[in-house]
């Protein structure tokens, strides 16, 4: 049985990761591990999707808690050091692009055990995205890259990683909203909050360059109390940018706390419009057929956008209030979009490529061994 180290820390991770830690305990070649670095620990952004998503409890945990970027970096360096120096791992899987992912690859490669990225090969090209920065540096000490669209194939080769480290698996993402759409169906989230389908705009806005910038925040805030005068606007709203929010909340907006994941997800389908800075929201609204807003000047994922109902729209607040009409008045799609491999099987499709590198490497392994 092989040992594999599986590093969780943000809100994000859970829901990509799940699926794989599922796949991988059916299997049983591979031993999932599970590390929770603690990057994220409110219950509402932390335990509560461990439960739902059904993870087994970590093994680890590092509470490394909130900080700066070099904090957080460091103590998950240090964290995940320390647990692989402790016992033999034969790989480590990290997920996305969060602090927690970056550090726990660096720690392993220094250490020489191989990285396995789920999610790799994104590119937003904007370097100013801390997210960005973690990108191409875990690419680059990567062993296998777990990719979900062919340009995030595309984008590897281009920087020079060899074409047969990467592999399209899918969307994991996607598997997790698949499999608990119907419990979220059943859990009544729209009646608790008394709006009804395709009767309300969801929000979530977190980006630093955004909410961490008070007029831009302020901005976004006359944007959606317009819309606000038109259908309800529900903003579960992350702990950053509640942090920032000062002044009454518009009539007709409802700030709450981040929602549950299957709350969020039972909200995400019904909804009438979507506008996001988020990139798991951009891959679950499209596969949902929800409209989509991404209040940002680019996207890593802009298979959302030819293939799914995404729409960049920038981050001047007219040119939201503008795109904010225009899919109002234009209504809702009459399919869902189909993405290929973001079918609720990319979960088995990463399992199997894990198994396959382990095995490769094994096998070269005892191949380098001299004969007795
Ligand atoms: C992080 C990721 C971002 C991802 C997001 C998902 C990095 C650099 N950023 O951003 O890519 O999109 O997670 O949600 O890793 N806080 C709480 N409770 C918590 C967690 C955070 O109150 O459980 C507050 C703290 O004040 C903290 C702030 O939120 O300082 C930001 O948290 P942090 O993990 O540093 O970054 P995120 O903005 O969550
Ligand atoms: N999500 C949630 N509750 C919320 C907001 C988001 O369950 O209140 C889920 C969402 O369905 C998606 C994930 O969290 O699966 C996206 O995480 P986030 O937007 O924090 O991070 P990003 O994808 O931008 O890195």
């Amino acid at each position: 049985m092989f040992e594999l180290l599986v590093v969780v820390g943000a809100r994000p991770n859970f829901v990509k990761v799940g699926p794989v830690v599922a796949s991988l305990s059916e299997r049983d070649v591979v031993r999932p591990r599970l590390l929770h670095t603690g990057q994220h620990y409110d219950r509402k952004m932390s335990a509560a999707f461990l439960e739902q998503l059904a993870f087994p409890e970590p093994e680890f945990q590092l509470g490394i808690g909130s900080g700066s970027h070099a904090e957080q970096t460091a103590a998950v360096l240090v964290g995940v050091e320390r647990v692989l120096l402790d016992e033999p791992f034969d790989a480590i899987l990290v997920a996305g692009d969060v602090n927690s992912t970056l550090a726990a690859a660096l720690s392993a490669t220094k250490l020489g055990v191989p990285v396995i990225h789920l999610e790799a090969g994104l590119r937003s090209g904007d370097w100013a995205m801390p997210e960005e920065i973690n990108r191409v540096v875990c690419d680059r000490v990567s062993d296998l890259l777990l990719c979900h669209s062919d340009e995030a194939i595309d984008n590897l080769v281009g920087e020079g990683i060899a074409r047969d480290r990467a592999v399209m698996v899918g969307n994991t993402m996607i598997d997790s909203l698949m499999r608990l759409l119907p419990a979220a169906r059943a859990g009544g989230a729209l009646s608790r909050l008394r709006i009804s389908p395709r009767d309300y705009v969801l929000v979530t806005l977190h980006r630093p360059s955004l909410v961490d910038d008070p007029p831009s925040l302020a901005a976004v805030f006359d944007v959606l109390a317009e819309v606000a005068r038109e259908l309800p606007v529900i903003f579960p709203m992350h702990p950053r940018t509640r942090a920032r929010l000062s002044g009454d909340v518009p009539s007709g907006m409802l700030v709450t706390e981040p929602l549950e994941y299957l709350d969020f997800i039972a909200l995400e389908e019904e909804a009438r419009l979507v506008i996001t800075d988020s990139g798991g929201v951009q891959e679950e609204t499209s596969v949902l057929g929800v409209p989509c807003l991404t209040y940002r000047t680019t996207t890593e994922r802009p298979v959302t956008i030819t293939h799914g109902t995404n729409v960049l729209v920038g981050t001047e607040p007219l040119a939201l209030r503008e795109a904010c009409a225009d899919s109002l008045r234009a209504g809702m799609l009459d399919h869902r979009p189909t993405i290929p491999l973001w079918d609720g099987a990319a979960g088995p499709r990463a399992a199997e490529a894990i198994e396959a590198f382990l095995d490769r490497r094994l096998s070269a392994s005892a191949l380098a061994q001299p004969s007795p």
